[in-house]
């Protein structure tokens, strides 16, 4: 049976990295589903507590998070969407998990390297380790995240680029507790990506676009203005060379905005540039600043109207958490039964 999972952190409004990168695909996936397959939306704010936020931010950001996965269409009729923290059996797996997986492998993680290099303002990688003000829950974040996927014995995870690492790291622990315990009790899962899995900061091509940094004009919010989307566009760092050409090694700048246009038009890159190839960076700026702003302009709407249906967003994660629950607790309770924690 084929059991899709995903996850978004409620640590602010999703970005064109989220919605090209993941949130558009979660959709497509859900209204191509079978009768018989399984689809959960996890808004993971327990994975947001490794940034820590101020209480009430971390709760308008989950109705936020979850209004405007509603408003890029995903369908609580078709997946079940729910908050983390609302089903407890992630938090107990993830200790199930947490005593078989090696430091060795966390240490190779690079997103908490990132993460503390972001928070601490250091300038180089290099120059961070395990004792550079590191806590245990951003360590094990991606051991909690293995326990969201497992826990449901998920076989597809829809995700962007940086998540590549986690995904293995998952295969991993899934691979060792079966063979630990001599039972198939999880699947090895399977990374979804996309063409658009990896969006870049519009100020520093050589970083992701990040819901974390501190640059605003780094990304385009989901809920930004026209006006604001075209100035962040025309900021975007590109280079001096003349003509549009797809090129992310050596033209990594403009190859991003290529990236946009191609994925929410559906053309190839090499249709984007044989459409631009003789335009300069302002024309095809303008260009792209159209497309994204006659694509988000829909979503925007439905946020508005969702924004008013507080009592409706609370009602499809409730469901959401009630289904995702019965699910988990079977699950749990058969790991519970093989490691010999049952009664
Ligand atoms: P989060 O909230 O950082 O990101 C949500 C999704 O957006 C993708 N993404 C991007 N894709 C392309 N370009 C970008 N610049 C970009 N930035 C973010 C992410 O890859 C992700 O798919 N660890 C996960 C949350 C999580 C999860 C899980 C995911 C927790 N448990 C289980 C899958 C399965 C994360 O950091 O999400």
């Amino acid at each position: 049976k084929r059991i899709t999972f995903s996850g978004i952190q409620p640590t602010g409004i999703p970005h064109l990295g989220n919605y090209l990168g993941a949130i558009k695909n979660w959709v497509s996936l859900q209204n191509n589903k079978s009768e018989s397959e399984l689809i959960l939306y996890s808004i993971v704010d327990l994975h947001a507590l490794t940034i820590p936020k101020d209480a009430k931010m971390l709760q308008k950001s989950k109705i936020e998070t979850t209004i405007i996965l509603l408003a890029c269409g995903i369908n609580p009729k078709k997946c079940l969407i729910f908050e983390q923290s609302k089903v407890s059996a992630h938090s107990e797996l993830s200790w199930v998990l947490n005593c078989i997986t090696p430091i060795g492998w966390l240490s190779r993680m690079t997103q908490w390297k990132t993460k503390i290099q972001e928070q601490k303002n250091i300038h180089s990688i290099e120059d961070i380790n395990m004792s550079t003000g590191l806590d245990l829950g951003l360590f094990a974040y991606p051991v909690l995240q293995a326990a969201d996927i497992l826990l449901y014995k998920s076989t597809h995870v829809p995700v962007g680029d940086d998540q590549v690492q986690h995904l293995e790291l998952t295969r991993n622990i899934a691979e060792k507790f079966n063979k630990l315990y001599k039972k198939s009790v999880f699947p090895l899962p399977q990374t979804i990506l996309v063409p658009a899995k990896r969006i870049l900061s519009l100020k520093d091509p050589s970083k992701k676009m990040s819901k974390s940094s501190p640059f605003e004009f780094s990304r385009i919010s989901l809920t930004d203005s026209p006006e604001e989307i075209s100035q962040k566009i025309n900021r975007a760092i590109t280079d001096s060379q003349k003509g549009i050409s797809y090129s992310p090694d050596t033209r990594p700048g403009i190859s991003n905005l290529i990236t946009i246009y191609s994925n929410f038009t559906g053309l190839t890159t090499e249709q984007v540039v044989n459409k631009y190839k003789d335009n300069d960076n302002k024309m095809f700026k303008d260009s792209v600043t159209e497309i994204v702003v006659t694509h988000l302009q829909p979503i925007q709407k439905e946020i508005e109207k969702l924004k008013k249906e507080e009592g409706y967003i609370k009602d499809v994660l409730k469901d959401g958490a009630n289904k995702a629950n019965e699910i988990a607790e079977k699950n749990l309770k058969e790991v519970y039964a093989v490691i010999g924690l049952c009664n």
